[in-house]
């Protein structure tokens, strides 16, 4: 299986990442992201890219693949409702509709969030744009695609968020995951399970297109 990644340099891209290589299956993973961070292996190629909205630069790498894991996102937080939108749902709009030009075969996985709007009318701005982007790649022509809705995420491997709001949270309740895990197992998952999981739905596929957090743990 031939793999994109997007937000490889991410908490729970590298999850995703060190899954993919780890995965005898997995062929090649293509990592784009605005910098050259992550560990060398030969499986791995990385592509810079600076202009998240337009992909016609890359267009000749980017043919050919069989899955695409979509780890690229932001929190809410301190952004505008158009900064969000554009981040959240014309980043990921312009990745998708590039890619499901160039492989009508491929499987795309996108990491969501729990608590996201597929009515995009609801009073949270942030679930809004995420059920809009949501529904928005669920029209894509791909061969299929799911929609991961993970709620809490244990990093298990030395995974580090790249946003200071998470890691700080991270550092008052990461001491609690074990005990939060055991205690709530549906709203706890772990970067290594994700990212197993998003290898499983695309190989197999799975029998919804919205991955709720409770499912996550049992695929
Ligand atoms: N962490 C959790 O507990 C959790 C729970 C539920 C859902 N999620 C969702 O999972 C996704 C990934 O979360 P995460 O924890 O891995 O976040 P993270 O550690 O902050 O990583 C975010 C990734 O997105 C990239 N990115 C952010 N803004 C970008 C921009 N303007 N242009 C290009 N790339 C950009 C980052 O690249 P750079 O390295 O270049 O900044 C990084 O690769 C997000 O959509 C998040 O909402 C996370």
């Amino acid at each position: 299986m031939k793999v994109i990644l997007f937000g490889g340099t991410g908490m729970v891209g590298q999850g995703v990442l060190r899954e993919c290589l780890l995965d005898s299956g997995v062929t090649s993973v293509l990592s784009i992201s605005r910098s050259r961070t992550g560990g060398e292996d030969p499986k791995l190629r990385v592509a810079v890219h600076s202009d998240f909205l337009d992909f016609s630069a890359l267009e000749s790498q980017l043919s050919g693949f069989d899955a695409c894991f979509f780890c690229l996102g932001v929190t809410s937080a301190g952004m505008t409702e158009q900064d969000y939108t554009r981040v959240t749902h014309g980043y990921t709009l312009a990745a998708a509709e590039t890619l499901a030009r160039l492989n009508p075969q491929m499987t795309f996985v996108y990491v969501s969030a729990i608590g996201a709007d597929s009515s995009e009318r609801g009073r949270m701005m942030w679930a809004r744009v995420r059920g809009k982007t949501e529904n928005a790649l669920l029209r894509l022509p791909f061969k299929a695609v799911y929609i991961f809705r993970p709620a809490g995420i244990a990093p298990l491997h030395g995974e580090r968020s790249r946003t200071w709001l998470t890691r700080f949270s991270y550092t008052i309740i990461g001491p609690l995951l074990p005990l939060l895990q055991y205690t709530f197992p549906r709203y706890i998952t772990t970067t290594e399970q994700l990212g197993r999981a998003m290898l499983k739905v695309a190989r197999s596929g799975a029998s919804k297109r919205v991955i709720e957090s409770a499912d996550i743990n049992s695929i």
